[in-house]
Protein backbone atom coordinates (compact mmCIF):
# COMPACT_ATOMS: atom_id res chain seq x y z
CA UNK A 1 0.00 0.00 0.00
CA UNK A 2 1.30 3.31 -1.07
CA UNK A 3 0.45 5.70 1.81
CA UNK A 4 1.32 8.99 0.54
CA UNK A 5 -1.45 8.53 -2.51
CA UNK A 6 -4.32 7.67 0.40
CA UNK A 7 -5.48 11.16 0.99
CA UNK A 8 -5.24 12.00 4.75
CA UNK A 9 -7.83 15.20 5.22
CA UNK A 10 -11.45 15.02 4.76
CA UNK A 11 -12.49 15.99 1.56
CA UNK A 12 -15.53 19.26 0.66
CA UNK A 13 -17.97 16.85 -1.53
CA UNK A 14 -19.11 19.53 -4.48
CA UNK A 15 -22.21 18.87 -6.23
CA UNK A 16 -20.92 18.84 -9.97
CA UNK A 17 -17.46 19.08 -11.63
CA UNK A 18 -16.19 18.96 -15.41
CA UNK A 19 -12.61 18.05 -15.86
CA UNK A 20 -10.97 17.47 -19.31
CA UNK A 21 -7.19 15.83 -19.44
CA UNK A 22 -5.19 14.77 -22.49
CA UNK A 23 -2.25 12.52 -22.27
CA UNK A 24 0.08 11.31 -24.70
CA UNK A 25 1.18 7.71 -25.63
CA UNK A 26 4.51 6.28 -24.96
CA UNK A 27 7.31 4.25 -26.88
CA UNK A 28 9.78 2.31 -24.71
CA UNK A 29 13.56 2.09 -25.28
CA UNK A 30 14.33 -0.15 -22.58
CA UNK A 31 11.26 -2.47 -23.01
CA UNK A 32 8.94 -3.85 -19.68
CA UNK A 33 7.91 -7.08 -20.34
CA UNK A 34 7.31 -9.14 -17.49
CA UNK A 35 5.45 -8.21 -14.03
CA UNK A 36 5.16 -8.98 -10.68
CA UNK A 37 1.89 -8.57 -8.31
CA UNK A 38 -0.36 -5.65 -9.06
CA UNK A 39 1.76 -4.21 -12.03
CA UNK A 40 4.81 -4.17 -10.47
CA UNK A 41 7.54 -4.27 -13.44
CA UNK A 42 10.41 -7.31 -13.25
CA UNK A 43 12.90 -4.71 -14.35
CA UNK A 44 13.27 -1.15 -15.04
CA UNK A 45 12.18 0.67 -18.46
CA UNK A 46 12.30 4.12 -20.31
CA UNK A 47 10.32 5.88 -23.12
CA UNK A 48 9.94 8.39 -25.10
CA UNK A 49 6.97 10.55 -24.45
CA UNK A 50 5.22 10.99 -27.49
CA UNK A 51 2.97 14.34 -28.84
CA UNK A 52 0.24 13.50 -31.38
CA UNK A 53 -0.79 9.68 -30.52
CA UNK A 54 -2.74 11.24 -27.49
CA UNK A 55 -6.17 10.69 -25.57
CA UNK A 56 -8.22 13.07 -24.31
CA UNK A 57 -10.71 12.73 -21.94
CA UNK A 58 -13.61 14.81 -20.37
CA UNK A 59 -15.21 13.47 -17.14
CA UNK A 60 -18.70 14.85 -15.61
CA UNK A 61 -18.88 14.02 -11.77
CA UNK A 62 -22.37 14.47 -10.16
CA UNK A 63 -22.88 14.05 -6.52
CA UNK A 64 -25.27 11.06 -5.54
CA UNK A 65 -26.67 9.48 -2.75
CA UNK A 66 -25.54 6.07 -2.95
CA UNK A 67 -21.74 4.64 -2.32
CA UNK A 68 -20.31 2.26 -5.32
CA UNK A 69 -19.03 2.92 -8.48
CA UNK A 70 -21.61 4.66 -11.04
CA UNK A 71 -19.65 5.38 -14.77
CA UNK A 72 -20.69 4.99 -18.16
CA UNK A 73 -17.53 5.59 -21.08
CA UNK A 74 -18.26 7.08 -24.52
CA UNK A 75 -15.68 6.11 -27.61
CA UNK A 76 -16.07 9.14 -30.01
CA UNK A 77 -19.49 10.05 -28.75
CA UNK A 78 -21.07 6.35 -28.73
CA UNK A 79 -21.35 4.28 -25.81
CA UNK A 80 -18.64 1.51 -24.90
CA UNK A 81 -20.32 -0.85 -22.86
CA UNK A 82 -17.21 -3.08 -23.67
CA UNK A 83 -14.89 -1.14 -21.48
CA UNK A 84 -16.88 -1.55 -18.55
CA UNK A 85 -14.85 -4.16 -17.05
CA UNK A 86 -11.69 -3.25 -17.88
CA UNK A 87 -12.64 0.40 -16.28
CA UNK A 88 -14.79 -0.61 -13.22
CA UNK A 89 -11.81 -3.26 -12.21
CA UNK A 90 -9.35 0.00 -12.36
CA UNK A 91 -11.95 1.94 -10.12
CA UNK A 92 -11.90 -1.44 -7.77
CA UNK A 93 -7.53 -0.98 -7.39
CA UNK A 94 -7.69 2.79 -7.01
CA UNK A 95 -10.96 2.77 -4.61
CA UNK A 96 -8.63 3.21 -1.52
CA UNK A 97 -6.64 6.23 -2.67
CA UNK A 98 -9.57 7.92 -3.87
CA UNK A 99 -11.86 7.32 -1.83
CA UNK A 100 -14.26 10.09 -3.31
CA UNK A 101 -14.90 8.22 -6.59
CA UNK A 102 -17.38 6.20 -4.99
CA UNK A 103 -19.85 9.24 -4.28
CA UNK A 104 -20.29 10.16 -7.49
CA UNK A 105 -22.12 9.39 -10.69
CA UNK A 106 -19.46 9.59 -13.51
CA UNK A 107 -19.46 10.41 -17.34
CA UNK A 108 -16.15 9.68 -19.41
CA UNK A 109 -16.04 10.97 -22.97
CA UNK A 110 -13.02 9.45 -24.32
CA UNK A 111 -11.64 9.74 -27.85
CA UNK A 112 -8.25 9.09 -29.73
CA UNK A 113 -6.03 11.24 -32.00
CA UNK A 114 -5.20 8.11 -33.78
CA UNK A 115 -8.00 5.33 -35.56
CA UNK A 116 -9.01 2.81 -33.01
CA UNK A 117 -8.03 0.04 -35.42
CA UNK A 118 -4.40 1.21 -35.82
CA UNK A 119 -2.62 -1.31 -33.78
CA UNK A 120 -1.23 1.40 -31.76
CA UNK A 121 -2.41 0.36 -28.19
CA UNK A 122 -4.64 3.32 -26.81
CA UNK A 123 -4.31 1.77 -23.08
CA UNK A 124 -1.21 4.19 -22.24
CA UNK A 125 -2.43 7.45 -23.30
CA UNK A 126 -6.46 6.43 -22.16
CA UNK A 127 -5.24 5.44 -18.79
CA UNK A 128 -3.00 8.39 -18.28
CA UNK A 129 -5.76 10.31 -19.45
CA UNK A 130 -8.08 9.06 -16.55
CA UNK A 131 -5.96 8.88 -14.18
CA UNK A 132 -4.83 12.69 -14.12
CA UNK A 133 -8.57 13.52 -14.52
CA UNK A 134 -8.92 11.77 -11.62
CA UNK A 135 -6.20 13.69 -9.55
CA UNK A 136 -7.26 17.13 -10.94
CA UNK A 137 -10.71 16.46 -9.43
CA UNK A 138 -9.52 15.40 -6.59
CA UNK A 139 -7.45 18.81 -6.44
CA UNK A 140 -10.68 20.38 -6.23
CA UNK A 141 -11.96 18.73 -2.96
CA UNK A 142 -8.45 18.97 -1.35
CA UNK A 143 -6.57 21.57 -0.69
CA UNK A 144 -3.04 22.44 -1.31
CA UNK A 145 -2.41 19.76 -3.72
CA UNK A 146 1.20 20.50 -5.44
CA UNK A 147 1.94 19.93 -8.99
CA UNK A 148 4.67 17.37 -8.35
CA UNK A 149 2.42 15.08 -5.56
CA UNK A 150 -0.13 15.49 -8.70
CA UNK A 151 1.96 14.47 -11.50
CA UNK A 152 3.26 11.27 -9.25
CA UNK A 153 -0.34 10.68 -8.38
CA UNK A 154 -1.60 10.32 -11.85
CA UNK A 155 1.36 8.45 -12.87
CA UNK A 156 0.80 6.06 -9.53
CA UNK A 157 -2.78 5.05 -10.58
CA UNK A 158 -2.28 5.06 -14.36
CA UNK A 159 0.38 2.50 -13.39
CA UNK A 160 -2.64 0.42 -11.95
CA UNK A 161 -4.70 0.73 -15.24
CA UNK A 162 -1.99 -0.58 -17.64
CA UNK A 163 1.65 -0.54 -16.67
CA UNK A 164 3.16 1.54 -19.49
CA UNK A 165 0.73 4.31 -19.03
CA UNK A 166 2.59 5.68 -16.21
CA UNK A 167 5.05 6.48 -18.71
CA UNK A 168 2.97 8.81 -20.30
CA UNK A 169 1.96 11.79 -17.42
CA UNK A 170 5.70 13.28 -17.79
CA UNK A 171 7.28 14.51 -21.07
CA UNK A 172 10.72 13.70 -22.98
CA UNK A 173 11.83 10.91 -21.46
CA UNK A 174 10.39 9.15 -18.81
CA UNK A 175 11.79 6.13 -16.07
CA UNK A 176 10.00 3.39 -14.84
CA UNK A 177 10.79 1.00 -12.07
CA UNK A 178 13.90 1.09 -9.75
CA UNK A 179 17.32 1.24 -10.86
CA UNK A 180 20.79 0.94 -9.23
CA UNK A 181 22.28 4.47 -11.61
CA UNK A 182 18.56 5.88 -11.17
CA UNK A 183 18.31 7.35 -7.18
CA UNK A 184 14.96 8.57 -7.51
CA UNK A 185 13.79 5.67 -9.40
CA UNK A 186 10.30 3.65 -8.31
CA UNK A 187 8.60 0.27 -9.34
CA UNK A 188 5.53 2.25 -8.11
CA UNK A 189 5.16 5.38 -11.12
CA UNK A 190 7.32 6.86 -13.97
CA UNK A 191 9.83 9.64 -13.58
CA UNK A 192 11.23 12.49 -15.77
CA UNK A 193 15.05 11.23 -16.65
CA UNK A 194 16.61 13.16 -13.46
CA UNK A 195 20.04 13.22 -15.94
CA UNK A 196 21.32 15.08 -18.42
CA UNK A 197 19.89 14.85 -21.65
CA UNK A 198 21.60 15.90 -25.02
CA UNK A 199 19.69 18.38 -27.02
CA UNK A 200 19.26 15.86 -30.07
CA UNK A 201 16.32 13.74 -27.71
CA UNK A 202 14.60 16.75 -27.02
CA UNK A 203 12.72 17.01 -30.45
CA UNK A 204 13.57 13.26 -31.72
CA UNK A 205 11.34 11.73 -34.39
CA UNK A 206 9.34 8.96 -34.07
CA UNK A 207 7.35 7.55 -37.28
CA UNK A 208 4.94 4.83 -36.43
CA UNK A 209 4.55 2.65 -39.32
CA UNK A 210 1.11 0.73 -39.38
CA UNK A 211 2.19 -2.71 -40.59
CA UNK A 212 -1.05 -4.54 -39.19
CA UNK A 213 -3.76 -2.32 -37.81
CA UNK A 214 -5.90 -5.42 -37.00
CA UNK A 215 -5.95 -6.42 -32.97
CA UNK A 216 -2.89 -8.70 -32.00
CA UNK A 217 -3.64 -12.18 -31.24
CA UNK A 218 -1.67 -12.40 -28.21
CA UNK A 219 -2.33 -9.35 -25.60
CA UNK A 220 0.36 -7.70 -24.00
CA UNK A 221 -0.94 -9.09 -20.45
CA UNK A 222 -0.34 -12.51 -21.64
CA UNK A 223 2.44 -11.90 -22.82
CA UNK A 224 3.65 -10.31 -19.41
CA UNK A 225 2.61 -13.37 -17.52
CA UNK A 226 5.06 -15.56 -19.69
CA UNK A 227 7.85 -14.29 -18.63
CA UNK A 228 7.10 -16.22 -15.45
CA UNK A 229 8.76 -19.92 -15.61
CA UNK A 230 10.05 -18.52 -18.82
CA UNK A 231 13.62 -20.37 -19.70
CA UNK A 232 15.11 -16.86 -19.61
CA UNK A 233 13.73 -14.65 -17.65
CA UNK A 234 16.23 -13.50 -15.36
CA UNK A 235 18.61 -12.88 -18.27
CA UNK A 236 16.37 -10.49 -19.90
CA UNK A 237 15.98 -8.81 -16.68
CA UNK A 238 19.50 -8.34 -16.23
CA UNK A 239 19.97 -7.69 -19.46
CA UNK A 240 17.35 -4.54 -19.48
CA UNK A 241 19.29 -3.01 -16.43
CA UNK A 242 22.52 -3.01 -17.95
CA UNK A 243 20.75 -1.51 -20.93
CA UNK A 244 19.57 1.28 -19.28
CA UNK A 245 22.58 1.39 -17.28
CA UNK A 246 24.38 1.76 -20.32
CA UNK A 247 21.76 4.52 -21.77
CA UNK A 248 22.92 6.92 -19.18
CA UNK A 249 25.87 8.13 -21.00
CA UNK A 250 24.82 7.98 -24.02
CA UNK A 251 21.34 9.92 -23.16
CA UNK A 252 23.93 12.33 -22.13
CA UNK A 253 26.79 12.45 -24.78
CA UNK A 254 24.10 11.92 -28.12
CA UNK A 255 26.39 9.39 -29.27
CA UNK A 256 23.73 7.71 -31.76
CA UNK A 257 25.39 5.00 -32.79
CA UNK A 258 25.26 3.68 -29.12
CA UNK A 259 22.05 4.59 -28.67
CA UNK A 260 20.84 2.67 -31.65
CA UNK A 261 22.37 -0.66 -30.81
CA UNK A 262 21.01 -0.40 -27.47
CA UNK A 263 17.43 0.29 -28.84
CA UNK A 264 17.46 -2.54 -31.43
CA UNK A 265 18.90 -5.06 -29.48
CA UNK A 266 16.36 -4.26 -27.00
CA UNK A 267 13.27 -4.37 -29.28
CA UNK A 268 14.56 -8.03 -30.84
CA UNK A 269 14.85 -9.12 -27.69
CA UNK A 270 11.63 -8.43 -26.73
CA UNK A 271 9.96 -10.44 -29.69
CA UNK A 272 12.37 -12.62 -28.94
CA UNK A 273 11.21 -13.70 -25.53
CA UNK A 274 7.87 -13.93 -27.42
CA UNK A 275 9.37 -16.50 -29.81
CA UNK A 276 11.06 -18.52 -27.06
CA UNK A 277 8.17 -18.33 -24.11
CA UNK A 278 5.48 -21.37 -23.36
CA UNK A 279 3.52 -21.47 -25.91
CA UNK A 280 5.50 -19.24 -28.36
CA UNK A 281 4.19 -16.59 -30.32
CA UNK A 282 5.71 -14.15 -33.29
CA UNK A 283 3.69 -10.57 -33.23
CA UNK A 284 6.46 -9.50 -36.11
CA UNK A 285 4.61 -10.08 -39.83
CA UNK A 286 6.85 -10.38 -43.52
CA UNK A 287 6.73 -6.56 -43.62
CA UNK A 288 8.54 -5.77 -40.25
CA UNK A 289 11.45 -7.93 -41.05
CA UNK A 290 11.32 -6.06 -44.71
CA UNK A 291 11.66 -2.70 -43.14
CA UNK A 292 14.11 -3.46 -40.85
CA UNK A 293 16.18 -4.90 -43.19
CA UNK A 294 15.24 -1.52 -45.85
CA UNK A 295 16.33 0.63 -41.85
CA UNK A 296 19.65 -1.36 -42.16
CA UNK A 297 20.55 -0.99 -45.68
CA UNK A 298 19.81 3.03 -45.85
CA UNK A 299 21.70 3.14 -42.21
CA UNK A 300 24.55 1.66 -43.85
CA UNK A 301 24.35 3.41 -46.97
CA UNK A 302 23.69 7.01 -45.91
CA UNK A 303 25.46 6.68 -42.25
CA UNK A 304 22.30 8.57 -41.11
CA UNK A 305 21.63 7.47 -37.68
CA UNK A 306 18.14 6.12 -38.06
CA UNK A 307 17.28 3.25 -36.14
CA UNK A 308 13.74 0.96 -35.22
CA UNK A 309 12.05 0.08 -32.12
CA UNK A 310 8.35 -2.01 -31.86
CA UNK A 311 6.16 -2.39 -29.46
CA UNK A 312 3.89 -5.63 -28.63
CA UNK A 313 3.21 -5.84 -32.40
CA UNK A 314 3.95 -5.95 -35.84
CA UNK A 315 3.93 -2.18 -36.36
CA UNK A 316 7.34 -0.16 -37.06
CA UNK A 317 8.48 2.94 -35.11
CA UNK A 318 11.20 4.25 -36.92
CA UNK A 319 13.26 6.96 -34.42
CA UNK A 320 15.63 9.61 -36.00
CA UNK A 321 16.91 12.93 -34.80
CA UNK A 322 15.08 15.95 -36.35
CA UNK A 323 17.99 17.15 -38.45
CA UNK A 324 17.63 14.41 -40.75
CA UNK A 325 13.91 14.18 -41.16
CA UNK A 326 13.64 15.36 -44.29
CA UNK A 327 15.95 12.38 -45.63
CA UNK A 328 14.68 10.31 -43.54
CA UNK A 329 11.05 11.08 -44.69
CA UNK A 330 11.66 10.66 -48.23
CA UNK A 331 13.38 6.99 -47.61
CA UNK A 332 9.67 6.59 -45.80
CA UNK A 333 7.90 7.50 -48.30
CA UNK A 334 9.54 5.81 -51.61
CA UNK A 335 10.78 2.96 -49.67
CA UNK A 336 9.11 2.14 -46.53
CA UNK A 337 5.07 2.97 -47.55
CA UNK A 338 4.47 0.38 -49.47
CA UNK A 339 5.17 -2.13 -46.21
CA UNK A 340 2.56 -0.14 -44.45
CA UNK A 341 -1.45 -1.22 -44.59
CA UNK A 342 -2.82 0.82 -46.72
CA UNK A 343 0.04 2.77 -47.24
CA UNK A 344 -0.55 4.45 -43.93
CA UNK A 345 2.34 5.84 -41.42
CA UNK A 346 1.96 8.55 -38.30
CA UNK A 347 4.42 11.03 -37.86
CA UNK A 348 5.19 11.76 -34.15
CA UNK A 349 7.85 13.48 -32.12
CA UNK A 350 8.66 13.77 -28.28
CA UNK A 351 6.44 15.66 -26.50
CA UNK A 352 5.29 17.44 -22.96
CA UNK A 353 3.28 14.97 -21.79
CA UNK A 354 -0.26 15.29 -20.29
CA UNK A 355 -1.96 17.97 -19.00
CA UNK A 356 -5.24 19.49 -18.34
CA UNK A 357 -7.08 21.38 -21.23
O1 LIG B 1 1.64 -1.58 -20.37
P1 LIG B 1 1.37 -2.85 -21.08
O2 LIG B 1 0.90 -3.92 -20.16
O3 LIG B 1 0.50 -2.65 -22.29
O4 LIG B 1 2.78 -3.41 -21.62
C1 LIG B 1 3.59 -2.71 -22.53
C2 LIG B 1 4.63 -3.58 -23.08
C3 LIG B 1 5.52 -3.02 -24.18
O5 LIG B 1 4.85 -2.03 -24.93
C4 LIG B 1 5.87 -4.16 -25.13
C5 LIG B 1 6.84 -2.48 -23.66
C6 LIG B 1 6.81 -1.16 -22.94
O6 LIG B 1 7.66 -0.98 -22.07
O7 LIG B 1 5.99 -0.29 -23.28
Amino acid sequence: MAIEFIPKKKFELIDKAIVSCMAPSNIALVKYWGKKSTQIPSNPSISFTLNNCKTTTTITFQKKNSKGFSFKVFLDGILKNSFNLKIENFFKRIACYCPYLELYDMEINTNNTFPHSSGIASSASGFSALALCIVQFELLLYESISSNYINRKASFLARLGSGSACRSIDGGLVVWGQHKDIKQSSDLLGIKFPSDVHPVFNDYQDTILLVDKTEKQVSSSIGHNLMHNHPFASQRFNQANKHLSQLIPVIKSGDLFEFIKIVESEALTLHAMMMCSDPYFILMKPNTISIINEIWDFRDSTQIPVCFTLDAGANVHVLYPKSNASEVNKFIDNNLAKYCQDGQFINDHVGNGARRI
